[in-house]
């Protein structure tokens, strides 16, 4: 099956960077929200984006004319003739459901369907759905222009000829597929997130500061940013609710969440979305980390 037209459900940072670079490879996009408003911020993003590629000269088509072939709507019935729908919509398996039980009834019978969840199971929202052998996973990461890597996911239902197609799809993204099963987590967040909340374990031993974590993995180990500095670009509460469908699943102390992420999550300290998390991103250029309030709730 060629895919030709692409539908993206939800144009928040997943979903409107899924569309962004559905189009810069040539696919027309239809993008659908709840709101006009959330399309309208979507799109603003996607601009911005684009303009810095085009910049750089990293695409040498017209921002405008790769922005032309994304359109938004607030109808599922607009999707009617994708070739395939990459859901990013909020991680709640009940909304995934609703929303693909409705996509089931307004979309092509031969289309595929990809959620882009990035913990719950894909069979569980594949159950929603009447075409078992057409759905899959397409985890794509943050920031979705720049990451390369897709988690292409199967379940036991997935037809192997939608696993090739998808991930062909994938390659014409110009992005870089790999193949893995319905388990929790996937590839990447089954060694991400112990990573991860071991880092704020190892900060509420006091074994280093905040900003000592974090230059020891960026220049001990080359990662592009410290453990602290990527779960604040994450997102403390979106961790935070991967934690728990991690630790419901495997029951390991390595994925339950820290008391402190918990109670920075209680607080509001999301990370960079909220302005406060390990840093204050006040100034996004000079982030100010916060062990003075932080070391204070731990003493
Ligand atoms: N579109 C286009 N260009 C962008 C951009 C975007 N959305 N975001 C940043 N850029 C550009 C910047 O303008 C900058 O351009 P310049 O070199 O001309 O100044 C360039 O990209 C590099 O950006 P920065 O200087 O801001 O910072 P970095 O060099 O650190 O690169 C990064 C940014 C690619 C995000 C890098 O820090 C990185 O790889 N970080 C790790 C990210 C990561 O691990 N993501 C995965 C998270 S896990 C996940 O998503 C899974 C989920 O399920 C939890």
């Amino acid at each position: 099956m060629e895919i030709k037209r692409v539908g993206v459900i939800g144009c928040g940072l997943m979903g409107s960077g899924i569309a962004q670079v559905s189009a810069m490879a040539g696919f027309d996009v239809v993008v659908l929200e709840a709101e006009q408003r959330f399309l309208d911020k979507g799109f603003a993003g996607i601009g911005k984006s684009l303009a810095k590629f085009a910049e750089k000269g990293t695409i040498t088509e017209a921002p405008e004319s790769v922005r032309a072939r994304i359109k938004g709507t607030l109808k599922a019935e607009d999707l009617a003739a994708s070739d395939i729908v990459i859901e990013a919509i909020i991680e709640n398996v009940e909304e995934k459901k609703k929303m693909f039980a409705r996509l089931d009834q307004a979309v092509r019978r031969d289309a595929i369907f990809a959620t882009n969840t990035s913990s719950i199971s894909v069979t569980e929202v594949m159950t929603a759905t009447t075409r078992a052998e057409r759905f899959i996973g397409l985890h794509f990461f943050n920031p979705v222009p720049l990451m390369k890597l897709v988690e292409v996911i199967r379940t036991i239902a997935t037809d192997p000829k939608v696993m090739d197609t998808a991930v062909a799809f994938a390659l014409r993204l110009g992005k870089v597929p790999v193949r893995t099963s319905d388990k929790t987590g996937f590839i990447v967040n089954r060694l991400l997130v112990p990573y991860m909340l071991d880092a704020i374990r190892a900060y509420e031993e006091g074994v280093g500061s905040i900003s000592d974590i974090d230059l020891s993995m960026k220049f001990g180990c080359g990662h592009p940013m410290g453990p602290l500095t990527l779960l604040d670009f994450v997102g403390l509460d979106t961790t935070y609710y991967i934690t728990h469908v991690m630790f419901d699943e495997f029951k390991e102390r390595r994925f339950a969440a820290p008391a402190l992420l918990k109670r920075m999550v209680l607080a509001g300290w999301y990370g960079r979305k909220s302005g406060k998390g390990f840093y204050d991103w006040s100034n996004a250029e000079k982030p100010v980390p916060q062990d003075a309030a932080l070391r204070g709730e731990l003493a």
